[in-house]
């Protein structure tokens, strides 16, 4: 078993929050265990409660939409969420549930590694950016170390809003160009585009 595996396994059972005790399934993530992109949702709801998979609802049709229109299936990307179990009713999830799941997905950055971090929604945007509304920074990445995030709105966001839908369209559709900068950083081909030259950061 890898090491992603085993603590998914970890995170099945895992009893740190009172999440855990209204829970059927944990949804820990799934797709490439080597994805160079990793979206990251808020919280499991009720479909994603009974499957035990991250976006299987009306809001995780609509994402796979989203990466269609750049070309790219679920299963290569990495998938998960702030927090790993449903919160009853799907009420916002609190603080310390937040704190109590966070080394959880810091372990599955370590493990997948990925280039870029895709946040959907308010909650996942703060792994980058405090203080400020998703209004205001939405579409715009933000290098934090070695990985570049870009917050988005929240798919369901654009279910509830259509005014949303064609924001979130357009930020997708950056993610091509962000990669292909960032993978052309030291790759070791020369003809590299210096990392001072990446204006988009
Ligand atoms: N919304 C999320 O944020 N995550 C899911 O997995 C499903 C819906």
């Amino acid at each position: 078993m890898s090491e992603l595996e085993a603590l998914h396994e970890q995170i099945r059972v895992c009893p740190l929050c009172r999440l855990s005790e209204s829970r059927k399934h944990a949804v820990p993530g799934d797709g490439s265990p080597n994805a160079a992109i990793m979206l990251v949702g808020e919280a499991p709801g009720f479909h994603e409660n009974e499957q035990g998979r991250p976006f299987v609802g009306a809001a995780g049709r609509f994402l796979e939409q989203l990466l269609a229109s750049i070309n790219l299936s679920r299963d290569q990307v990495f998938i998960t969420n702030i927090v790993k179990c449903r919160p009853p009713d799907n009420r916002d999830p609190r603080q310390d549930e937040i704190e109590a799941c966070s080394g959880y997905l810091e372990r599955q950055i370590e493990l997948v590694a990925p280039k870029l971090i895709v946040t959907l929604g308010r909650f996942s945007m703060q792994l980058a950016y405090q203080g400020v509304t998703i209004s205001k920074v939405h579409g715009q990445p933000k290098r934090v170390d070695d990985i570049v995030y870009l917050p988005m709105f929240h798919p369901a966001a654009a279910l509830h809003q259509s005014r949303y839908r064609s924001l979130i369209e357009q930020d997708f559709a950056k993610i091509p160009e962000i990669l292909s900068g960032l993978q052309s950083v030291g790759n070791g081909s020369g003809g590299e585009t210096p990392p001072e030259q990446l204006s988009l950061f």
